[in-house]
């Protein structure tokens, strides 16, 4: 008999524990996957409590690598700027009045490529923390493709498009005058400059004759065509002038040739 009273005391004890760190205890919920942003703009890494509890008397650090050097921290029921990250001053704040629904999202602002990489949000409720990771992506968008023209040993001559500053490698599309894709003659070099961004350079050989060559580049990770850049480059040595003027002359005699056989068969 005692010693069923002190198993049932016991089995009491672990179930009001239970209770009280169930009660208490809350997860950090991030995105499912990595969010993307672009250089210059702001982006939000979503976070919220599950349950959603109220946060305002919490701790929320959002750090990085050093644990201790923080990219935001609120504490004490305000943000303090004391200990953060320089490059993270004035760029940084917490949706306060969503707070108390527990959502500790990070808002950065005038995003950089530096920001890319891992960011981790622990919260602290005294009781119990908890702590969750998420990755930024950043992406730059490279400079408007040049297109130059050279002359190979072989007496080839080449157009070259390039640009550089991409963080992703871009597509690269060339198309003629009439429009048609002819991006398969041509050869695509990158390379990885020193801030580990990539100049990317694509070569085409050309005919000597009257041509127009577009070469488009865009980045196939964010927004398609939003980064669509287009360099024309017109081809036309002496002679495509004349030759220019003899199909359009041509053209004006056809048709006035054709005008002139209706005018002679209505009479
Ligand atoms: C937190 O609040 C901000 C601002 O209202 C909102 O944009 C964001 O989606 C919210 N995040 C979560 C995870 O609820």
């Amino acid at each position: 008999m005692k010693a069923q009273k002190g198993w049932s005391c016991f089995v009491f004890f672990v179930l009001r524990m239970t209770h009280v760190v169930w009660t208490q205890s809350f997860q950090v919920v991030g995105p499912s996957s990595a969010v993307l942003a672009l250089v210059g703009e702001d982006v939000t890494l979503p976070t919220s409590l599950s349950p959603a509890l109220n946060a305002q008397g919490f701790e929320v650090k959002w750090f990085r690598d050093d644990f201790d050097s923080p990219v935001l921290l609120y504490h004490n029921l305000q943000i303090r700027p004391e200990l953060q990250i320089q490059s993270y001053k004035g760029r940084t704040s917490l949706f306060l009045e969503e707070l108390a629904s527990g959502n500790v999202s990070l808002r950065l602002q005038d995003i950089r490529a530096s920001d890319r990489g891992l960011y981790r949000c622990f919260v602290d409720s005294g009781p119990w923390n908890e702590e969750v990771h998420m990755t930024l992506k950043v992406e730059v968008v490279g400079s408007p493709p040049l297109i130059s023209i050279s002359t190979a040993e072989d007496q080839q001559t080449r157009l070259e498009c390039s640009s550089e500053k991409w963080s992703s490698q871009p597509e690269v599309t060339w198309r003629d005058m009439s429009g048609v894709d002819v991006t398969s003659q041509s050869t695509l070099t990158v390379k990885r400059d020193d801030e580990g961004l990539l100049r990317v350079s694509s070569v085409i050989p050309i005919k000597w004759e009257f041509n127009v060559f577009s070469c488009l580049m865009r980045s196939n990770t964010v927004r398609p065509a939003y980064q669509s850049k287009v360099g024309v480059y017109v081809f036309s040595p002496g002679i495509s002038g004349w030759s220019v003027v003899f199909w359009l002359s041509l053209a004006f005699y056809v048709a006035v040739t054709i005008v002139l056989i209706l005018k002679w068969r209505k009479m």
